[in-house]
């Protein structure tokens, strides 16, 4: 039995809010929104799980159709990185329609796909979330929400103000990123005798949509855009079940299979350069001897 009902003021209550009246408005109408939840759970081979294959996740061929229970990952940005190709915005949007696509193909009903990722520039600003979330809709993902990851003091904050202290042209400095929520067919995963592995405070902080947190260092790591392991924590923890399948497939050092080894998870990654991929691999060996990650 519900306790709160959408109201014309909005609803400060939400555990057994009945959002019926809400969803039956004309916003939603249209949206063609198609549940399905079929149990298939195809089995990857064991010889493929937990590993980093060495080519491009535009072709995650080892993977069967619905065999991973979450996908995380931060893509290239196309930010002339060291690893990062010039593409031309379609040509970015065109790889990314891929490998997203592919990762729709290997997910679960139900599966979930977190996408971090950072908007850029300023003359004029490229909202990559908006092209992001374009991509996703074609493809039939369904939206979750969004987190905003506040970067903080860590953020590296730039200089550029434009016109200081004049209105001429003040630029705008972001201090965050993006983390893009989706789900595949079902926005329900079933429990199906898996174990959570969240605590009550964790749950209660991590469903808040802003995240504060330090980035990581690039220059520790040797990589040149690690996320912190403390993001794939997160989502993985809020996410997933113990034993659950986390894909990444722009793997870098390695992040989400260290952050998966460390809470029972299995993981499947792709990378295309070598020299991360060696990373990678010594960071989960550290994690794995327990050492300084
Ligand atoms: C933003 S970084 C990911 C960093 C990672 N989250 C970490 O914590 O280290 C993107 C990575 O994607 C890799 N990459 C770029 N294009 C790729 C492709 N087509 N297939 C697989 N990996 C690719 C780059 O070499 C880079 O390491």
């Amino acid at each position: 039995m519900s306790t709160t009902q959408t109201s014309s003021f909005g609803s400060s209550g939400r555990i057994g809010h009945n959002s019926e009246k809400f969803y039956n408005t004309r916003l939603y109408q249209n949206m063609n929104i198609k549940i399905s939840n079929d149990k298939i759970e195809n089995k990857i081979k064991d010889e493929n799980l937990n590993q980093i294959f060495a080519h491009s996740c535009e072709n995650m061929h080892e993977l069967p159709d619905s065999s991973v229970h979450l996908v995380i990952t931060s893509p290239p940005y196309n930010v002339s990185k060291d690893y990062d190709e010039n593409l031309s915005l379609k040509e970015y949007m065109e790889l990314l329609k891929i490998v997203f696509n592919e990762c729709f193909r290997v997910l679960v009903d139900g599966g979930r796909a977190c996408i971090n990722i950072a908007n850029v520039g300023r003359k004029p600003y490229i909202p990559l979330t908006f092209y992001v979330y374009q991509i996703m809709f074609e493809i039939g993902f369904l939206s979750r929400g969004e987190i905003i990851w506040d970067k903080g003091a860590s953020s590296g904050v730039s200089l550029a103000w434009g016109s200081f202290k004049s209105a001429s042209n003040p630029v705008l400095r972001d201090v965050h990123e993006y983390i893009l929520v989706f789900s595949k067919n079902d926005f329900k995963r079933d429990k199906n005798k898996k174990n959570d592995s969240i605590s009550k405070e964790n749950f209660m902080s991590y469903t808040k949509s802003i995240w504060q947190f330090s980035t990581a260092s690039a220059k520790k790591i040797g990589h040149p855009a690690p996320f912190p392991v403390e993001l794939p924590n997160r989502l993985i923890e809020l996410y997933s079940f113990e034993n659950d399948i986390v894909l990444d497939p722009f793997m870098g050092s390695g992040t989400t299979a260290i952050s998966a080894y460390n809470l029972k998870r299995n993981f499947v990654g792709y990378e295309i350069n070598e020299e991360y991929i060696k990373i990678a691999q010594n960071r989960l060996n550290d994690a794995k001897n327990s050492l300084f990650i």
